[in-house]
């Protein structure tokens, strides 16, 4: 009889090899399972020593499967019973474990059910072609405030007390720092005119002709991915400007710049729970495409 012989290994970080070796892998994975299975943040912080990372062989000592934990949440990949044996590593070093499956092909779940996770959040991937504007509702928004490329240097406060204030019960996103800012401004695909603000200008002026207050109330940040797939990465308004409009007009300016752009399509992710959002982006040519599942034990 065949036994999968499979070697599961703690490291307090990754040398640039094994980092190489978890982007083959992911890619291989998300070829298969027609979803990225590492977020955008777990990439980035592959060399982190503040975060657990797993690493698992076979009997070859080839990498076939990864997880990184970062306090009690997990992002898992490889085969069903390579997840499986990972899975058991991480529910000895975090009782109260949450775990991403990302996309309804991944064997994430699927292994995570048989150890009796229960399902928490549930995310959608949404997509448009995005060839053409959508005429959806009116777009005229308050006269003072105009839509302008972010300017590094001088806005990363104000962007970060949006940021903060719209995604208060999402820690993840409302969480992040100056550092968490700059990582992203670091990144390969970062692109200053994809991401766009809506600043307050002064009031009584002509539309379209008052001069900036530095006071934004909401950003558009939208993201190209290498294949040339566009992502609305970031929609988020203040929540004392909220359903003024802000959100759908920042939203049709960031889809006029990926069309500009000349992407293929759009991606985002919006929680399931968030039915403004989501009826929003529906308005505006998205449909479901993909599931990601959040799961959790103990
Ligand atoms: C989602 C979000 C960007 C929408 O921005 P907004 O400026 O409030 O939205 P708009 O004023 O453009 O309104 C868009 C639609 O949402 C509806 N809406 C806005 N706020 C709403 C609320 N609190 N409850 C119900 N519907 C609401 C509007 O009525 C409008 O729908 P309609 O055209 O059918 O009337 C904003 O609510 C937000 O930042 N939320 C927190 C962050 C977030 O969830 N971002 C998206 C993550 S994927």
């Amino acid at each position: 009889m065949m036994v999968d012989v499979i070697h599961v290994e703690r490291r307090p970080e990754l040398d640039e090899e094994l980092r190489q070796c978890v982007h083959r892998l992911a890619a291989a994975v998300e070829r298969r399972d027609g979803a990225p299975p590492l977020s955008d943040d777990a990439l980035l912080h592959l060399g982190d020593p503040a975060r657990l990372h797993l690493t698992a062989t076979d009997g070859s000592a080839r990498l076939t499967g990864y997880a990184q934990l970062n306090d009690g949440a997990a992002e898992v990949l490889g085969d069903r019973v390579t997840v499986a044996a990972l899975l058991a590593e991480l529910e000895g070093l975090s009782p109260a474990l949450t775990v991403w499956s990302h996309g309804r092909r991944s064997p994430v779940a699927a292994a995570a059910g048989e150890r009796g996770y229960r399902t928490g959040r549930v995310l959608w991937q949404l997509r448009s072609t995005n060839d053409a504007p959508v005429a959806s509702g009116a777009t005229d928004g308050p006269a003072d405030v105009t839509i302008r490329p972010f300017v590094v240097g001088q806005d990363e406060e104000e962007l970060l007390r949006i940021n903060r204030s719209a995604f208060v019960d999402l820690p993840d996103q409302g969480g992040w720092t100056r550092a968490d800012l700059e990582d992203r401004f670091a990144a390969d695909w970062f692109d200053a005119t994809g991401l766009l603000v809506a600043e307050r200008t002064e009031p009584g002026a002509e539309p379209g002709t008052g001069a900036g207050t530095g006071e934004l109330l909401g950003f558009h940040w939208t993201k190209v991915h290498p294949g040339n797939l566009g992502e609305v990465y970031i929609l988020a308004v203040a929540p004392e400007a909220q359903g003024m409009r802000l959100g759908r007009i920042l939203l049709q300016a960031g889809l006029g710049h990926l069309r500009q752009r000349g992407t293929d399509g759009v991606l985002l992710y919006v929680d399931d729970s968030n039915q403004t959002a989501l009826r929003l982006y529906e308005q505006n040519g998205f449909s479901r495409f993909n599931q990601d599942i959040q799961l959790q034990i103990g």
